[in-house]
């Protein structure tokens, strides 16, 4: 992780841009809350038409930066906002990735002010969809802006694929990438949507977990039983329910899946180290975060690990039966169970599904029988350290926050970053501006707007780096150029990516 002394005169070039970020902050608010008052989530279906306002309004936005080629794409569910400026001869192509659509608000009588009026509260702006992702997404928009207004150009080349159904599973997206390989070719992926440990320290996330959404059913009778005439000798699928999800995972935190284990990629003494040197009291964190103080999982595991490499499994929420108030003696015919696992990368949920079914069905009571849906999932990805681009990247926080990055490892799934991996062959460098307490998917959502403002700035210097870093620049690219791709690169809708020859197996450094 060491720094290039070069480095500092780098932003000699983009001056111009920073200072029009700088004064600029109150233009670049207002237009983050007319955003945020767009009640775009994704998941409900009453809210579609406010899906598309906010794909409109982000399109706006786009064409307003200066970017070529603005369009809303229409998908099988919510529409992508794709937008670009290629100009820039010779120089690297940067795939930029955010989402639009945001959680559902509630519950909305635990939020201080409407989840869809922002306002701004010591230095933080509460709405639904704040940091996770709209504030994030238009910082990257914000960035683009302040070069093309300050220079009348980029320092590189710029594609942006903007998502409206990431919280919904991401299907879209993952569908247009794997058809439009060559529109999208690039050669990093940028991606805003994760946070740094804490005020003032950069992180550069390097791994994120995959994810493997299931619904998990229980029938017994063909119908609801009255408890006393049936009970003795009748199924209960609640209860069969209990008796797997207690059986899923031990009390060492383990789910009893041991291929899960077995498949694992042991952490290298490197990546240990690097651990060690942060300054960061994870333990500490945790415990705040979740005003708990014990960390519940599996203790001989180091905390990074935990929530970083290792596959967790967890239950969100089960139905079945009488809820109600009041009481009702009935053995119910149907329980339903939803249960997802984080999973690193080395485990892709489409070969941890058949363990799970076969896991359960071992689990399973006689006189009851279970399926296991799959609702959604996600490959993880894991990003080779001495990349390149990560290299850029973590010149460009350093010259943003005046401190060298974290490296870490996020728990959470950003599903479409695996495919800009395997089916791009791009380098995924993931650098956002959300912070541990931003309360993400829960009420009073916030962004830190100080982060806001550096996330523009740093989006500005990343560019700047990459367009000039020797490094980057002397690279064996297919994509030199806008424009340039190889004559069979350019195949119809369903062909698979081109190959890219110059990948080595230490990585894409
Ligand atoms: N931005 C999050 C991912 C994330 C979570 C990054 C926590 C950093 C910290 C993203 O919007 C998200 O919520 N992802 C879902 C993916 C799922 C719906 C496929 C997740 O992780 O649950
Ligand atoms: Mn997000
Ligand atoms: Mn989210």
């Amino acid at each position: 992780m060491s720094t290039d002394s070069s480095s500092a005169s780098a932003t000699s070039s983009v001056e111009a841009a920073l200072a029009y970020v700088d004064s600029h902050q109150r233009q670049f608010l207002d237009d983050l809350f007319g955003f945020l008052r767009i009640p775009s989530i994704s998941t409900l279906p009453a809210r579609r038409n406010d899906v598309r306002k906010a794909a409109a309004y982000l399109a706006k936005q786009m064409e307003e930066a200066g970017l070529k080629r603005v369009k809303v794409i229409k998908t099988a569910f919510h529409p992508l906002v794709y937008g670009e400026w290629l100009e820039a001869k010779g120089k690297p192509t940067v795939l930029l990735y955010g989402h639009y659509d945001v959680q559902p608000a509630d519950p909305i009588e635990l939020w201080t002010s409407d989840p869809f009026e922002p306002e701004v509260r010591d230095n933080n702006v509460y709405a639904r969809g704040a940091v996770d992702d709209k504030g994030q997404t238009l910082s990257l928009v914000k960035g683009i802006e302040a070069l093309m207004r300050a220079h009348g150009k980029l320092p590189v080349n710029v594609r942006l694929l903007i998502e409206g159904e990431e919280e919904a599973g991401g299907e879209s997206i993952a569908t247009y990438v794997r058809e439009h390989p060559d529109e999208l070719a690039c050669d990093v992926a940028y991606i805003a949507d994760t946070h740094m440990p804490a005020p003032g320290v950069p992180s550069l996330i390097y791994g994120l977990r995959g994810i493997l959404y299931t619904e998990i059913e229980a029938r017994g009778a063909k119908s609801d039983l009255h408890s006393g005439t049936f009970g003795g000798v009748a199924p209960n699928p609640i209860h069969a329910l209990a008796l797997v999800l207690a059986g899923l995972k031990g009390a060492d935190g383990r789910i009893t899946i041991p291929e899960l284990y077995e498949r694992l990629i042991p952490i290298t003494e490197e990546e240990r180290a690097m651990w060690k040197r942060s300054p960061i009291d994870m333990a500490a964190l945790f415990k705040q975060e979740m005003g708990v103080d014990t960390l519940p999982g599996e203790q001989d595991v180091d905390l990074r690990e935990r929530v970083g490499a290792r596959p967790t499994l967890d239950v969100h929420g089960i139905r079945g039966g009488f809820v109600d108030e009041g009481a009702k003696t009935v053995i119910p015919a149907v329980a339903v169970a939803k249960v997802s696992l984080r999973l690193p990368p080395e485990l892709p949920p489409a070969e941890v599904l058949p363990l799970l079914k076969k896991r359960v069905a071992e689990l399973c009571p006689p006189g009851v029988t279970m399926t296991v849906r799959e609702i959604h999932g996600g490959d993880g990805v894991h990003v080779p350290l001495d990349s390149v681009y990560v290299r850029a990247a973590e010149r460009a926080l350093e010259q943003e926050w005046g401190r060298e990055p974290v490296f870490e490892r996020e728990g959470g799934s950003i599903p479409i970053a695996a495919l800009f991996d395997k089916v791009l062959h791009a380098a995924v460098v993931i650098m956002g501006t959300g912070l541990p307490d931003d309360n993400i998917h829960a009420p009073n959502e916030k962004y830190h707007l100080p982060n806001y403002y550096h996330g523009i700035r740093q989006t500005v210097r990343y560019f700047d780096i990459l367009g000039q870093d020797p490094a980057v620049l002397a690279r064996p690219s297919r994509m030199a150029s806008a424009g340039a791709r190889p004559a069979n690169g350019a195949g119809g809708a369903k062909k698979p990516a081109a190959k890219k020859p110059a990948k080595t197996p230490g990585g894409r450094s």
